[in-house]
């Protein structure tokens, strides 16, 4: 699906030829004399049109306009979450196969974020899973063209947009492949798949260099699988190698069954979903490498499924992990914190400036904030203030939750230095508690994405959540942070 940006008046927009054309139509709409203008004022005026987001008026190849279908669709503030709210009445629109070419026309000047929701909504509702479908249709939707008032202004909102879109569709679509069709492996591959973006590297340990790095707790989880685990390192060097980057750690659970600590049957087919944190570290290397900022970034992600089995893990045995640590493994389903543990421990390798690890960690996430917003944890205020409005200016928000010691109390045992799981209460906070034992001194924050990364139900499936969050907080880095060269006379040596 190919996005371009045009200038486009109203009046242009009526010559544009194309299978639907969605007209936005915003509070105050000030009408010019072409026939798109005049038929959306008659439409008010007789009150079958109104301006609120998702109201919406249906034509079909009105005279003067070359586009076949028109909606005419309120947009009410014409702001982004308004622009999104109306678009999504439109969603199914984009997956019709009479649809090929659409143009989005937004009259009078849009709202900032306004055009970066558009994009969104249209990649979002045109997305098809076909992988493992024998009859489905892929997506018929070829062109999109987003018409406003001065493309020059809109170009760098549009760019984000569309790389993004680029990134949650990746997400989305690793997220949602089987178990059997992600495995460690196949999801490591994809990885190595991003290696042919220019600035982008992967390398992929396996079990016997996991073993010598000592990452014991990783190991403890991955033992009950005949699938081999795999350690996935992606790089993207925008700016001086002489500048920290930020690590991204995803968890990579390709199937959580709980292991010994067994799950019930129902609905245990989503924990092919437990690898959505994984999921969108792939996605926000995928953005990167079609925008290009200049910052550095390494995605780490532990890959591995959870199973029961003879040789599994069980409850109360005791692991160490390469931090040294020791962990009394007392629940099984726990598993997320202890593949987790290790990367961030290799991460400091990297002499982070931040490191920030996503996962889909803990039920007790979801009963916190359900599908709305991700669990934020933080050790530093400023990591925090920037993902919470990167949250914000993506529509991917995320909710600040607390760090008190005490909530540590909970992972005491008798028998090594923690336990990995503390009481029923603060669930998602002691999960938290355990990993910040393995960060130092490094900035660090934790998405709790269990409630956001998937949807359950009819529409079961992945979201690409939290693609859009991480890759606006990296451009906002990649704009406040100015590389600075050891000497003020040598230029710096482009990239080979
Ligand atoms: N992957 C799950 C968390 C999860 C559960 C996400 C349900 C989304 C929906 C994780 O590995 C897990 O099983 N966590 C346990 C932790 C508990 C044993 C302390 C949980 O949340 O029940
Ligand atoms: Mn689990
Ligand atoms: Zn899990």
């Amino acid at each position: 699906m190919n996005f371009e940006l045009k200038t486009l008046s109203l009046a242009a927009a009526a010559a544009h030829k194309c299978d639907l054309l969605v007209v936005l139509v915003p509070e105050g709409f000030l009408p010019g004399s072409d026939v798109l203008s005049t038929m959306v004022a008659h439409a008010l005026k007789q009150g079958d049109l109104e301006v609120k987001p998702g109201k919406l008026l249906q034509c079909y190849a009105p005279a003067g306009v070359a586009a076949r279908r028109v909606v005419l669709l309120g947009c009410g503030a014409a702001d982004a979450h308004a622009v999104r709210q109306a678009m999504q009445a439109l969603a199914p629109s984009f997956k019709l196969p009479s649809v090929k070419r659409v143009a989005l026309v937004f009259g009078t000047s849009a709202q900032r974020g306004a055009i970066g929701a558009a994009v969104r909504a249209v990649a979002d509702g045109s997305y098809v899973y076909t992988a493992t479908k024998t009859k489905a249709e892929p997506r018929a939707l070829l062109r999109v063209t987003l018409g406003v008032p001065d493309a020059g202004a809109a170009q760098p909102e549009f760019a984000t947009a569309t790389a993004v879109a680029a990134g949650v569709e990746f997400a989305r679509e690793w997220a949602n492949r089987p178990a059997n069709h992600a495995t460690p492996t196949l999801v490591a591959n994809a990885a190595k798949t991003l290696a042919k973006y220019p600035g982008v590297q992967c390398q992929v340990l396996g079990p016997t260099e996991v073993a010598k790095l000592g990452m014991g707790a990783f190991l403890a989880v991955a033992q009950g699988s005949d699938q081999p685990l795999r350690l996935v390192e992606l790089r993207y060097n925008g700016a001086a190698r002489t500048q920290a980057p930020v690590v991204l750690v995803g968890k990579g659970i390709t199937f959580d069954t709980g292991g010994i600590s067994l799950k019930p049957a129902a609905e245990m087919d989503e924990m092919k979903f437990d690898m959505g944190g994984a999921a969108s570290v792939l996605g926000v290397f995928r953005a990167l490498a079609e925008l290009r900022p200049a910052i550095n970034v390494v995605g780490l992600i532990p890959a591995c499924e959870n199973m029961p089995d003879g040789k599994a893990v069980k409850p109360g045995d005791v692991v160490t992990s390469m931090s040294g640590q020791t962990i009394e493994i007392l629940n099984t389903d726990a598993e997320g914190r202890l593949v987790l543990c290790d990367a961030l421990t290799y991460a400091a390798r990297f002499k982070p400036a931040a490191v920030v690890d996503i996962a889909t960690l803990t039920g007790a996430c979801v009963v916190a904030l359900g599908g709305l917003r991700s669990g934020l944890f933080a050790s530093d205020d400023l990591l925090a203030a920037q993902l919470l409005s990167a949250g914000d200016a993506a529509l991917d928000p995320c909710w600040r939750m607390p760090l008190d010691d005490e909530y540590a109390e909970g992972l005491k045992s008798n028998f090594a230095d923690m336990a990995n799981v503390a009481g029923r209460a603060g669930g998602s906070i002691t999960a938290a508690k355990f990993l910040q034992r393995f960060v130092g001194d490094t900035p660090w924050a934790h998405l709790d994405i269990a409630g956001t990364a998937w949807k359950g139900g009819a529409a079961k499936g992945a979201t690409g959540r939290p693609v859009g969050l991480l890759v606006h907080y990296l451009l906002e880095r990649a704009t406040v942070s100015t590389v600075k060269p050891k000497q003020k006379t040598r230029s710096r040596k482009s990239v080979a």
